[in-house]
């Protein structure tokens, strides 16, 4: 009797977080270091049904560096890294596309929907939703900037209750234009702040931003970030992490928050308990 009563106890703890959050729009980026084994993949699917079901909206934007790198060393295609952003050719365009969309949106949507959900995968192509140019005058070959979002095209499928999942690639400005990579991280910020959502959440492979030390920052400020990217306590894939944080608390999103998605449910703990988890960056 003890076990039902502290399991109703812990249903009860999420009921206000359920309350204030129906109807709310939240961007959920899933990284591609995150999605690392079947039995992960389908708990993240079965809490963002979860969320889905308690009348959260939540929005997927997913990255795939992984999948991404293990399919250019398969095809020996050289890539580099620089300042986090993936230096994309036309070559690797071809390759960021379709693993981004052929594979890893679809499994996805796959997931999402065997779990119960009414899941719809796109790309920022689809009905012209994202449109960028290149980004930093071109420093990193197709890398985009986001210059717009139709959010009609994702307020639409919140209408009919879908589970929008985004995968972040924007059209070019002309024909034949192979399209942009958007850095996945930047792309849900963006979306996030056009939505005007309430949280955006980063689902990463590590606990939360770390500092000198690797002690977990439980909140940051502009200024903390701004200096541990001075020192290079904050590097590689963890800077457009950041500042897609601040951009989304900028622009009125209310929290951003980095968390891990090693752990199993992590999602869970950050919405409906108190303590949450990882990293948060307020407005
Ligand atoms: N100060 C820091 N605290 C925590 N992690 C950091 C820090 N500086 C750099 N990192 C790195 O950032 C990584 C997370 O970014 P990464 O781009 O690799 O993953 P992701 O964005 O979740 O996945 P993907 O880019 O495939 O979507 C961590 O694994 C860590 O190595
Ligand atoms: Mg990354």
């Amino acid at each position: 009797m003890k076990n039902k009563i502290d399991t109703a106890q812990t249903l009860l703890e999420a009921l206000p977080y359920i309350k204030k959050y129906a109807n709310e729009v939240f961007v959920i980026k899933y990284g591609g270091s995150a999605q690392i084994n079947p039995e992960l993949k389908d708990k993240f699917a079965q809490d963002i049904i979860l969320l889905y079901l308690v009348g959260i909206k939540p929005i997927i934007v997913h990255g795939g560096g992984n999948k991404i790198n293990a399919m250019l060393d398969k095809l020996e295609i050289k890539s580099e890294f620089v300042d986090g952003m993936r230096v994309t050719n036309a070559q690797v365009m071809e390759v960021v596309e379709m693993v981004l969309s052929g594979s890893i949106n679809n499994e996805i949507t796959t997931l999402l929907n065997m779990h119960g959900g009414k899941a719809l995968g796109i790309t920022g192509k689809d009905a012209n939703f994202l449109t960028a140019e290149p980004k930093a005058g071109g420093k990193y070959g197709l890398v985009g900037e986001i210059v717009n979002i139709n959010n009609q095209v994702i307020e639409k499928l919140l209408e009919e209750k879908f589970i929008p999942v985004l995968a972040p690639i924007a059209s070019g400005n002309e024909i034949n234009h192979p399209g942009f990579n958007i850095n996945a991280d930047l792309a849900a910020s963006k979306i996030a702040a056009s939505l005007q959502a309430r949280k955006v959440i980063f689902m990463t492979d590590i606990v939360g931003v770390l500092d000198k030390d690797k002690n977990l920052l439980e909140t940051l400020t502009r200024e903390e970030i701004e200096a541990l990217k001075a020192d290079g306590t904050i590097n590689g894939g963890m800077i457009p992490k950041v500042d897609a944080c601040l951009e989304a608390v900028d622009a009125g999103v209310e929290k951003a928050h980095i968390i891990d998605g090693r752990v199993e449910h992590s999602i869970l703990l950050e919405v409906f308990t108190s303590e949450g988890v990882g990293t948060v960056i307020k407005s």
